[in-house]
């Protein structure tokens, strides 16, 4: 069996570069490489109910695979998912216990159960497609982790049926976590410090100008410092050896500008501007698409309908194998049906 991936976002907001360098871009990468045999990229609008309940979910299968796993999963362990606490604080929901409930429910709201038990649903939505890799970000390796834990239950209790998934983290540091406009750990859309993909140049150059640095570097001759400056670490992430000769042809490469920022001598708007030239080369082609696909609104409905018909093809052949695994295939039992018929005859 060839190797298979399925990754998704959930459709709640614009996307942005921290987005793209974290997930989108190595889509593209693995899509084209000829190493996997399928790839599944989903639109994650079931897990974004659990928090925001108001829009239709698509794959049904999905759902029937979560409710046979949630049997499998303690409420502990939900609770010691890392990425689940952090939710839980950043939304502001009351604990899981029934006593804050009583006394602070006025105040605060309390954890929908389906928020709470979205990591099983991301398990489903990774097994039905049978995925050995999702590629994601580092905020979903506790999530990777459950979905492993719910295999190897499932698969010792009712012998292997699920496949194993791997998480594949992107391969640079600065890629890993971008942080956002204003430095800070990263970017958020309730932070305000995004770089949008939909951005116009124009936008860009505004935000890129406004970017945090090093804020002891005042003056140009002054030594300045790499590490911990936004503007280097987005360079680190999209600048290529081509763009220094046709944007910048006074350096050679990344190290030489850096060597140069930390001599002193180096002033923070020639390296803004370089950046904004790197940031716009590479959204101009994603830029153009989106106007491309604007003007085809029901071509990507037609595509989205016929990936989700896929799907839900896989995910019910999935689905089977479960079933029968777990001996709940009644009507495809012969065998059940037949041994079933026998002990009742003998009774009589
Ligand atoms: N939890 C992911 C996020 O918040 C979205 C997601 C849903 C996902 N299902 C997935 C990611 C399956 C990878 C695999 O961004």
């Amino acid at each position: 069996m060839g190797k298979i991936i399925l990754t998704g976002d959930r459709p709640t907001g614009k996307l942005h570069l921290g987005h793209y360098v974290g997930s989108l871009r190595r889509r593209v990468e693995l899509q084209n490489s000829g190493q996997f045999e399928k790839i599944f990229v989903m639109i994650a609008d079931a897990q974004a109910l659990t928090d925001n309940a108001d829009n239709p979910a698509q794959v049904p299968e999905l759902c029937e695979l979560a409710f046979y796993y949630m049997n499998l999963v303690t409420v502990q362990r939900l609770q010691r998912n890392p990425t689940v606490k952090a939710e839980i604080q950043l939304r502001g929901f009351a604990e899981n216990n029934a006593e804050e409930e009583e006394t602070a429910a006025q105040q605060r709201p309390g954890t929908p159960v389906g928020f709470f038990t979205y990591p099983i649903s991301q398990a489903s939505d990774i097994t039905a497609f049978r995925a050995t890799t999702v590629p994601a970000g580092e905020d979903q390796e506790p999530m990777i982790e459950q979905t492993r834990e719910i295999v190897h239950k499932f698969n010792s209790v009712y012998g292997e049926t699920l496949v194993e998934p791997e998480i594949l983290l992107p391969d640079n540091a600065a890629c890993l976590r971008l942080p956002g406009t204003d430095g800070k750990a990263k970017m958020s859309k309730s932070l305000g410090n995004c770089i949008y993909l939909s951005d116009s140049a124009d936008e860009v150059k505004k935000k890129v100008m406004t970017m945090f640095t090093d804020p002891d570097h005042l003056r140009v001759e002054d030594p300045g410092k790499v590490e911990g400056n936004t503007v280097f670490t987005y360079l680190d992430a999209f600048s290529r050896p081509e763009h220094f000769p046709k944007y910048l042809p006074d350096y050679a490469s990344l190290d030489e500008l850096k060597a140069h920022y930390r001599r002193g001598g180096l002033g923070d708007v020639k390296v803004k501007r370089f950046l904004i030239a790197v940031l716009n080369e590479t959204l101009e082609p994603i830029r153009e698409r989106r106007r491309y696909f604007e003007q085809r609104i029901e071509e990507v409905y037609a595509v989205l309908r016929t990936g989700s018909e896929q799907a839900r093809r896989e995910a019910a052949q999935t689905l089977n194998d479960v079933r029968r695994a777990m001996r709940i295939d009644y009507f495809e039992d012969g065998e059940l049906i037949a041994s079933q018929a026998e002990a009742y005859k003998n009774k009589a």
